[in-house]
């Protein structure tokens, strides 16, 4: 009878635990924003495969902050690649009370969302954005965790002269912020090697026929052409580039190329051949965690991999690493402790200067294999 007592006393205790650590469950939502829609948007598909990989890593190792386990959630956002929508898209962030972002994509979006977030005391990580004016304003709420376009554009430029020893350049650009500024970057490097810029010319982040722009860089006679912009503009630049006769001439660009997408983009054009482009880290074979993590990548999300979802993986990690510092998912409070990060994430040991840029980024420069993109270092 006290036995039977006893085991009822137990189990009754039981349910009122288990009760209490349910209701001791909090829900943090992580905010997402890239493109989801448009001509950009595998590679904002790409983006949030990698914060929805890294909130189910930390769901499953059950995470306690303020004394209560967390439940991490994505509140994932469209902006489109368009600057307006993305300042949109953060405001929604912000009322929505995120404890935090990823993102945004491009440096177009990034930089005018990253006075929203700093207006409403939201911290975000981008994983892709390198316009280096992102981090000039110097928010406390900004941080950006690869090489920015100074590295880019100039380690392109001393390769071009360097190591290719190639004399004459023609420039395009997209007339976004990061198309633009990686141009700008080039160009100046470029001169200062002695280099010659022999045409400049623009498009638009929508433009698909540049038959007239290539026609006129044609004329100067190049040896290479960089161009300041993103796939979906350089791979049919690439096809039109052999269409024109123009298959000698080598192609460069910053990250906004580099990916799985561009061969398929330039529908078989044997120009990838001389794309030579730049990213700002590692190669995944030498990240610290790159070639595990990319296996089971893969596994959850079969073909979509491009570029920057190691980024954003490990951004979604540097959030609550700073929220555990401080034991609070509360944006007031752990903010602060951003600054502090040393993670070791899958890419590198993440810390920040003082105005949220990585310490010690890595660039790595890539060619493209029989349509396989392939690390030079
Ligand atoms: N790195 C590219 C940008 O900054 C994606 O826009």
């Amino acid at each position: 009878m006290q036995l039977k007592l006893k085991l009822t006393v137990a189990a009754a205790l039981t349910v009122v635990a288990g009760m209490a650590s349910a209701q001791d469950v909090q829900v943090v939502k992580i905010g997402h924003v890239a493109p989801m829609s448009g001509s950009q948007a595998h590679y904002g598909k790409d983006n949030e495969n990698g914060v929805r990989m890294a909130i189910e890593d930390l769901n499953a190792q059950g995470v306690v902050i303020g004394g209560k386990k967390i439940r991490f959630e994505i509140q994932a956002e469209d902006d489109a690649a368009d600057p307006k929508q993305g300042t949109a898209a953060a405001q929604k962030l912000c009322d929505s009370k995120v404890a935090g972002v990823v993102g945004h994509l491009n440096s177009g979006t990034t930089i005018p969302a990253s006075k929203v977030y700093n207006d409403c005391g939201i911290p975000h990580v981008t994983g892709a954005a390198t316009n280096p004016n992102l981090s000039k304003p110097g928010y406390k709420t900004t941080y950006r965790i690869i090489a920015n376009d100074n590295a880019l554009g100039a380690g392109l430029a001393f390769y071009a002269a360097d190591a290719l020893k190639l004399k004459k350049v023609a420039i395009i650009d997209d007339r976004s912020a990061y198309g633009q500024g990686v141009a700008e970057v080039f160009k100046k490097t470029a001169l200062t090697k002695g280099m010659q810029v022999v045409d400049e010319q623009f498009t638009t982040d929508k433009a698909t026929d540049f038959m007239a722009i290539l026609t006129a860089i044609k004329a100067k006679a190049p040896d290479a052409i960089f161009f300041g912009g993103m796939d979906p503009q350089a791979g049919p630049m690439l096809r039109q580039m052999e269409q024109l006769g123009l298959s000698n001439v080598k192609y460069f660009g910053g990250d906004g190329i580099c990916t799985a997408e561009i061969a398929k983009l330039a529908a078989g054009a044997k120009t990838v051949g001389n794309v030579v482009c730049a990213e700002g880290g590692s190669s995944l074979q030498k990240m610290p965690g790159g070639a595990a993590w990319k296996a089971r990548y893969d596994a959850k999300y079969p073909g979509q991999f491009q570029i920057y979802s190691p980024y954003t993986y490990d951004a979604t990690f540097v959030l609550v690493d700073a929220m555990k510092r401080a034991n609070s998912v509360d944006p007031k409070v752990y903010t602060a402790k951003l600054i502090e990060t040393n993670y070791k994430g899958i890419t590198t040991t993440i810390a920040f200067e003082p105005n949220g840029e990585l310490k010690n980024p890595a660039i790595t420069l890539y060619v493209y294999k029989d349509g396989k993109k392939t690390p030079l270092n």
